[in-house]
């Protein structure tokens, strides 16, 4: 399976790219970015390990050389000036993301291609990329609440001194400043985390808002993601090289879930080898219900502003 990853001379499209290395399972990994200098020198650099890593083709190209890939990762995107607007970001990155699009509508794609956006603001620019590539919705994915879903669960079990790997804490919704902590079904070792002492109020007020946070303070302290956004990527893109049919808190056009549509955010997704395969609607709190309408209202909202 041939993935290119737009941006991968970044951070989060390097830090990609060394995760699908590390779980071996794709065969090719091109990076494109528009440091050509950056691509050629990730790729380099994940090529000197590949003898003790994985038989994978790995190389820097271009658009020309990606139409025939089976999964494009878009993680180019700009970073927020120190005095600058979240909106006056948000045009920035979609006349880049458009320019993105651009490059691979005339250069060419597969029609069971799948699209999978990262960049932010990820919800608006899926849907952007939903509307433009003529793919089917189900083929149009953004990383979403993914990477807050594993910050998430990986605060819960630090606080709680429990396994990271026993827990499982969904957030859905946007990803962004009113995504919604699912504790209704949060979970260690499949029992109930709502049922431990030390699950009280104050605790998931300081465990969410730690969460909600933690774009901020990871660019704060090295200037933004990379690790943990490139195992989440990595995860999806599992999902739909092996066909796994993994339920992801994943973002895309919405066809009704929980009354939401024509809106991309994230809700429990089966995803598989053709993208999307269904949207799971998860019995939720009414609460949690209400947050998740109130962050697809947020990305109306900025749809309109951005003119979409
Ligand atoms: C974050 O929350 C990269 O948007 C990503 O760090």
């Amino acid at each position: 399976m041939k993935t290119t990853i737009i941006g991968g001379g970044g951070r989060v499209g390097s830090c990609a790219a060394f995760a699908l290395q590390c779980g071996g399972v794709v065969s090719e990994i091109q990076l494109l970015d528009a440091n050509q200098d950056m691509a050629e020198g990730e790729a380099l650099d994940l090529v000197h390990g590949s003898a003790f890593s994985s038989d994978q083709l790995i190389y820097a190209g271009d658009y020309d050389r990606a139409a025939d890939s089976d999964i494009f990762v878009i993680t180019a995107g700009l970073r927020r000036k120190p005095d600058e607007s979240r909106l006056d970001l948000i045009n920035r990155n979609v006349s880049l993301f458009n320019q993105i699009l651009d490059s691979i509508i005339s250069a060419g794609f597969k029609n069971d291609a799948i699209v999978f956006v990262v960049s932010n603001p990820v919800d608006i620019l899926t849907h952007i990329a939903t509307q433009r590539l003529g793919l089917p919705w189900r083929q149009v994915i953004g990383l979403g609440t993914q990477l807050d879903t594993s910050r998430f669960s990986s605060f819960i079990a630090e606080e709680l001194r429990l396994a990271p790997t026993q827990v499982r804490a969904l957030i859905l919704g946007e990803h962004g400043d009113s995504m919604v902590p699912i504790w209704s079904s949060a979970t260690v070792n499949g029992l109930p985390i709502e049922g431990l002492p030390e699950c009280t109020p104050a605790f998931q007020t300081k465990v969410f808002d730690r969460t909600r946070g933690s774009g901020a303070e990871v660019i704060k302290k090295k200037g933004g993601a990379g690790w943990a956004v490139g195992i989440t990527i990595r995860d999806t893109i599992n999902a739909i090289a092996l066909d796994q049919k993994r339920l992801q808190p994943v973002s895309s056009l919405q066809q009704e879930t929980y009354g939401i549509r024509d809106i991309c955010l994230s809700v429990p997704t089966r995803i598989g080898r053709t993208g999307v395969i269904d949207q799971v609607e998860i019995k939720l709190w009414p609460k949690e219900q209400l947050g998740l309408q109130n962050s697809a209202c947020t990305l109306q909202n900025t749809l309109k502003q951005v003119g979409v």
